[in-house]
C-alpha cells in the first residue's frame, strides 16, 4: 500500500499566516501539521511516500521531511501548479501508485484518538481493491461530501455539499483505492469548478458496487484544521491528548519505531539531534518503554 498526503491548496482561510508558509506547515501544538497526516498513514502501515503540494511550498516541505529514510520512510515529491481537485493527486502521483493500491489523505485533516488506529490499520492489511471511504458522523454535513447508508448496510449515495443531507455522515480526507484509480481519475471530466472531484471517483466506485466505508468511532476526533479556530480547537485536543493520555500522536518517528520501521537506536540518535528537550525527551520514552 502505498501512501499520498495532497498538501497544496491556498489556505486563503488561513491568510496572512499562509502568506509565504504552506498551511500544513503550521504548528499543531508542538509539531508542524503534515506530521499528523502522515502519522495516520505510517500507523496504518504505510511506509512509501509522496507528498504532492504547490510549486511555492514542496521546497519548505522537503526541507523538513527530506527523502524519509531518517525516519525509516521513503518520500517523493511532486508538484501541483493549480489547485486542480483532490482527485488529480491519482494522476499526478500515477507512476508513483504503479500497480499498488495507495491510501491519500489530505495534508489538513487530523484524526484523534486511539479508538482508530487498529481498526484503520486492519482496514489496509485486508485491502483487497475497490475502495474504502472513512466516515464521520458530524452536526453541519452540508459542508462535506456526505454519504448515505441503505437498509442493506451497503452505501447508497454520496453527494457534495448536499444542500439539504440525508445523512450526517461526512466522508473525511482520507481514501483507499485500488490501483485503478490512476483510470478513474484520469478519464474524470472536470467539474464546474475547474476541479478532478473526489466525489466523483468515489460514485463511480459506487455505481461499480465497489465502494465500502468504515464509521469512525465516536471517541475519535475529525478536524480539518482550515480556519483559525479549527487550528486553535487542533491545537487543544492535541495538547490534551499528549499530556493527559501520553498520546503519542503526531510522532512519525514514534510510529515508524512502533511499526519496526526504525530500530530503537534510531530513534535514540534521532532524540540526541533533537534541539527541544520536550520532544526528545518524549522519543526516549518511547524508545526506552519498548525495549523494557
Ligand atoms: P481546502 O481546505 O479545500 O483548500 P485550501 O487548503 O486551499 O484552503 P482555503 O479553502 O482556505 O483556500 O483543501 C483541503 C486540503 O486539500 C488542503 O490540505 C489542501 C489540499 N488540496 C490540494 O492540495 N489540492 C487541491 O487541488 C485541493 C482541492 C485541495
Amino acid at each position: 500500500m502505498k501512501g499520498i498526503v495532497l498538501a497544496g491548496g491556498g489556505g486563503s482561510r488561513l491568510y496572512p499566516a499562509t502568506k509565504s508558509v504552506s498551511k500544513q506547515l503550521l504548528a499543531v501544538y508542538d509539531k508542524p501539521m503534515i506530521y499528523y497526516p502522515i502519522w495516520t498513514l505510517v500507523t496504518g502501515g504505510i511506509r512509501e511516500f509522496l507528498i504532492i503540494s504547490t510549486p511555492r511550498d514542496l521546497p519548505a516541505i522537503e526541507a523538513l521531511l527530506g527523502d524519509g529514510r531518517d525516519l525509516g520512510l521513503s518520500i517523493a515529491y511532486a508538484e501541483q501548479p493549480t489547485p486542480g481537485g483532490i482527485a488529480e493527486a491519482f494522476v499526478i502521483g500515477k507512476d508513483f501508485i504503479g500497480d499498488e493500491s495507495v491510501t491519500l489523505i489530505l495534508g489538513d485533516n487530523l484524526f484523534i484518538g486511539q479508538e482508530f488506529d487498529a481498526q484503520f490499520a486492519a482496514a489496509l492489511e485486508g485491502f483487497t481493491g475497490g475502495a474504502e471511504i472513512y466516515l464521520k458522523a458530524v452536526p453541519d454535513p452540508e459542508r462535506f461530501g456526505v454519504a448515505t447508508i441503505g437498509a442493506d448496510g451497503a452505501v447508497q449515495s454520496v453527494i457534495e455539499k448536499p444542500a439539504d443531507p440525508a445523512s450526517n455522515l461526512a466522508v473525511t480526507g482520507l481514501y483507499t483505492f485500488g490501483a485503478d484509480v490512476v483510470n478513474v481519475a484520469g478519464q474524470l471530466p472536470r467539474s464546474d469548478r475547474n476541479e478532478l472531484e473526489i466525489t466523483d471517483v468515489n460514485a463511480h466506485y459506487l455505481h461499480r458496487g465497489l465502494l465500502r466505508y468504515m464509521v469512525i468511532p465516536e471517541s475519535v476526533q475529525w478536524i480539518d484544521t482550515g480556519t483559525p479556530d479549527s487550528l486553535v480547537a487542533a491545537s487543544l485536543a492535541i495538547q490534551q491528548h499528549t499530556r493527559d493520555q501520553e498520546s503519542e500522536i503526531g510522532y512519525v518517528e514514534i510510529a515508524a519505531f512502533r511499526r519496526g520501521y526504525l530500530s530503537q537506536d534510531a530513534l535514540l540518535r534521532i532524540a540526541k539531534r533533537t534541539p527541544s528537550d520536550v520532544y526528545a525527551a518524549r522519543l526516549r520514552l518511547a524508545a526506552k518503554g519498548k525495549a523494557s
